[in-house]
């Protein structure tokens, strides 16, 4: 079955198609073998911190591995090709994790500069906005980015930067790309960065859709083996490359040569793992939703999501992760979680194992109390990040575990 079909049977709508050479590219896109003298066909891992110069103050490619090092060079030109930026001109950017790649980013920025956030992006970026870029000077509002006017309003004079998550962790808002980005394009010095991990490179192109930035902590479904912290840049602005090159070198926040492998080698399989994670999270979502603990399912594939039609205009399919609430609360969630026999309980998502937590104890416990409140992270409310094991053995272990939870519920209700 080709990718248009499998989307089509398991999502029954029509939606961006996927890049249907997707899969080719991450398999072949700066892996050219004639780039070693070995001729090998798999990236070697280079080591070497610096390399020898002919002459001096004369490198042939490489000098010292933090401004530039060989299998580095492999996975920075595979992502660019993978996410649409101009493949050859500008790599994408790599560094040591996600949070290191929205540093460098908010290092484009100066005292006196303000950020436009969505309400709802991953805890850590919301963390470092809020307690360590603010004690640089640097301002941020947080607004609910579903509609496009909430930002446009909290745009300043010295606004420089739009930040976005969509969809959002773990409350699946989806905001419009095409529609910011055609503001943002009409302010001078304001660039859009859109936090692409939720949905990989696969699903959602934010640079076609105007971004100036497409971000990813590779951490999660690019590398998706749940084996490497990283993070990733890739952009289309000659401009905004150029500094963020010269940042990645200044702060050093670069990634290691055997990470790198990692994730080169992760996304070699990124378009194949990606068809299961949607499968198998479409098919959780739905049967979560007929489950009698269960009250609430947030999964934009589903037609009970509020912004359905638009998750069909911006994104080509859907990734592994599916939010719920379960009925009562921390206890039943408590008892639902040590339940399960598959999914297992840890932070993080992306990666071929399914992954159980309660954000607002875990992930998102440095979110201000008030702040998770408005957005109805209680904790009752369950994160999955459903990986690629069998649909069905996924499903059963759920069910067993809501109704254990469902007994304990059962008791509580009685004795209540
Ligand atoms: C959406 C999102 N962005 C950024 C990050 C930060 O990435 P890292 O953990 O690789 O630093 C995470 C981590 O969970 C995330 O989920």
């Amino acid at each position: 079955m080709n990718n248009s079909n499998h989307i089509e049977n398991n999502c029954n709508h029509s939606r961006p198609s996927t890049n249907p050479h997707f899969g080719t590219t991450a398999i072949h896109a700066g892996q050219d073998p004639k780039q070693w003298s070995s001729l090998a066909i798999i990236p070697p891992i280079s080591l070497s911190t610096t390399f020898q110069q002919p002459s001096p103050a004369k490198p042939v490619e490489f000098e010292y591995s933090r401004s530039g090092n060989p299998t580095r060079k492999c996975l920075e030109e595979c992502l660019a090709a993978l996410e649409g930026a101009k493949y050859g001109k500008h790599d994408g950017l790599t560094f040591s994790s996600g949070l290191a790649a929205t540093v460098s980013v908010t290092h484009l920025l100066k005292a006196g500069d303000h950020i436009v956030c969505g309400d709802d992006v991953y805890g850590g970026t919301n963390r470092y906005f809020r307690t360590c870029a603010s004690e640089l000077g640097i301002e941020v509002t947080f607004v609910d980015a579903r509609n496009t006017d909430n930002v446009k309003k909290a745009i300043k004079e010295n606004t420089r930067m739009v930040w976005m998550e969509t969809p959002t962790n773990p409350t699946m808002k989806l905001c419009d790309i095409e529609e910011i980005a055609d503001h943002v394009k009409q302010l001078s010095n304001v660039f859009l960065v859109v936090d692409n991990t939720f949905m990989s490179s696969y699903f959602q192109q934010p640079l076609a859709l105007g971004a100036d930035i497409s971000m990813h902590s590779l951490t999660k479904y690019m590398n998706g083996h749940a084996d490497v912290i990283m993070g990733a840049i890739m952009t289309n602005r000659e401009d905004l490359y150029e500094r963020l090159k010269y940042l990645q070198n200044s702060l050093g926040t670069v990634p290691s040569p055997f990470d790198c492998f990692l994730v080169n080698r992760g996304l070699k399989t990124l378009h194949v793992r990606m068809e299961q994670h949607m499968k198998n999270g479409l098919e959780v979502a739905k049967f979560l939703e007929k489950h009698d603990m269960v009250r609430k399912v947030l999964h934009p594939g589903l037609k009970s999501h509020p912004q359905h039609e638009l998750a069909l205009r911006q994104c080509s399919g859907f990734s592994g992760m599916v939010s719920f609430s379960i009925n009562g609360g921390l206890k039943e969630a408590k008892t639902f979680i040590k339940s399960l026999k598959l999914f297992i309980l840890a932070e993080s998502l992306g990666g071929i194992e399914s992954l159980v937590e309660i954000p607002s104890i875990m992930t998102h416990a440095s979110v201000p109390a008030e702040h998770r409140k408005a957005l109805g992270i209680d904790d009752g409310f369950i994160r999955l990040s459903v990986g690629i094991e069998e649909t069905q053995d996924l499903i059963e272990d759920l069910k067993q575990a809501l109704d254990e939870a469902k007994k304990l519920h059962s008791q509580t209700s009685l004795i209540s």
